[in-house]
């Protein structure tokens, strides 16, 4: 493996030194890369001699031009290490003022940081939210150890030694990241249309389908956005945008469309919504209440007809001739693929946590068996990686 290790001022710099050496020893190439302040705690020099390889520790006046980008190009991962609250509140704002900051917003591979300060630093909520943006891009984060702490007493922030530190790095980028670098919206549960302030006219839609799915992109390296209705725990380093109404999860979607690489529309989206819902909690005065439904915009025909770059998968809830009316649906709304489940089917749909899907596209379908929601998310995922693949955008 081919890493560079960008290296911050942190009093722990001195067992990235150690790091740098188990690569090397076991045959991985390193290039390091160094802000100022870490050219404070030891030169440049000293990785230069251990690496092997030249050291960075300005984007100017480098051997050859643009380094930056060659050396996002020439490796497989990029590992920060000690990164200090001042270089993850740069990355999580993206901001690339010196060398290390510069290759890291550069990098279209696994970037994995190993965060090392002070406790009190550490859980600052500056530093919390920096990190969880972090997460939420599809960074990994490699946890600081527990234990005495260069600036006295003990404490969670401790750089972990350099053999933790390669196991990790070997158990994060074992794991698929096939799908870093990519954008994906996922709406998830059923909208909740307003009566009055009490009541809403909902679905039977849990959540649990969207929510494997979004799991399984994050897993695969994905930035996701999980557009939900769900009170399902959400899962780790997805940006969840919670909601309720068509209307709402139609304008978070468009918000988040342009940037995005695909989106997967497993929501059970009410298609109608109540005319003019009430301001009181409405009284039971009367024997019978007529509500006027008025049609709820169709979020994913919208999607089909400005859809430029972007893979669109929508879901077909169907209780009958389920194939059928599924491709009618993927020919209207200019799906490139489109999810089949017959709601009633035992075992499917609804709530549970399997399902019995067909895929089908425009080359044909294929059923699958009942399996659960976490397979059913693994195979669209191989799916939408054959179209990104093909994607020449
Ligand atoms: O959440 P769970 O309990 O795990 O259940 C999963 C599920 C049954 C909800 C899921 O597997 C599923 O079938 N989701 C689609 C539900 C649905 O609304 O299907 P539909 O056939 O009515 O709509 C077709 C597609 O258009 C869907 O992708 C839907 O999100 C989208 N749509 C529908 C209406 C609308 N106004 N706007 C839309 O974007």
């Amino acid at each position: 493996m081919k890493f560079i290790i960008g290296v911050s001022g942190g009093i722990a710099i001195y067992k990235v030194v150690d790091l740098v050496r188990k690569f090397k020893k076991r045959g991985d190439e390193v290039r390091v890369v160094m802000t100022k302040a870490a050219t404070k705690f030891v030169t440049p020099e000293l990785f230069r001699e251990i690496s092997l390889e030249p050291v960075m520790t300005d984007v100017f006046g480098n051997d050859e031009t643009a380094a930056h980008i060659k050396w996002t190009k020439w490796c497989d991962a990029m590992i920060i290490a000690p990164a200090t609250a001042n270089v993850i509140g740069k990355l999580s704002s993206g901001i690339a003022d010196e060398a290390l900051t510069t290759v890291a917003i550069a990098m279209t591979k696994p970037l994995i940081v190993v965060p090392a300060m002070n406790e009190a630093m550490y859980n600052s909520a500056a530093v919390t939210a920096n990190l969880s943006t972090l997460k939420t891009r599809g960074v990994k984060i490699i946890d600081p150890s527990k234990g005495e702490l260069a600036c006295g007493g003990e404490g969670v922030g401790r750089l972990p030694e350099s053999e933790e530190i390669v196991k990790q790095v070997d158990k994060i980028l074992s794991q698929k990241k096939t799908l870093f670098g990519k954008k994906i919206i996922v709406t998830a549960g059923g909208t909740r249309e307003p009566i009055d302030p009490v009541r809403y006219i909902g679905n039977r839609s849990s959540g649990k389908m969207g929510h494997a799915i979004a799991k399984a992109a994050a897993d695969r390296g994905a930035q996701v956005v999980l557009v939900t209705t769900s009170n399902l725990t959400p899962p780790e380093n997805v940006r969840v945008i919670n909601v309720e109404s068509a209307e709402q999860m139609r304008y978070i979607v468009n918000a988040e469309f342009e940037m995005s690489d695909a989106v997967i529309m497993s929501a059970a989206v009410a298609d109608y919504r109540v005319a003019e819902p009430a301001t009181q909690k409405i009284k039971k005065n009367s024997d019978t209440l007529t509500l006027e439904l008025v049609k709820n915009p169709d979020i994913l025909f919208e999607l089909g007809q400005k859809k430029n770059h972007q893979i669109l998968i929508g879901f077909a809830a169907e209780t009958q001739t389920v194939e059928e009316n599924a491709i009618a649906k993927l020919k209207k709304k200019n799906l490139d693929m489109i999810v089949a489940n017959d709601v009633t089917a035992k075992g499917a749909g609804f709530a549970v946590d399997t399902n019995i899907v067909t895929l089908i596209t425009s080359k044909g379908l294929n059923s699958y068996p009942q399996m659960q929601k976490s397979e059913v998310a693994e195979i669209i995922l191989n799916e939408l990686e054959k179209f990104l693949t093909n994607d020449k955008n």
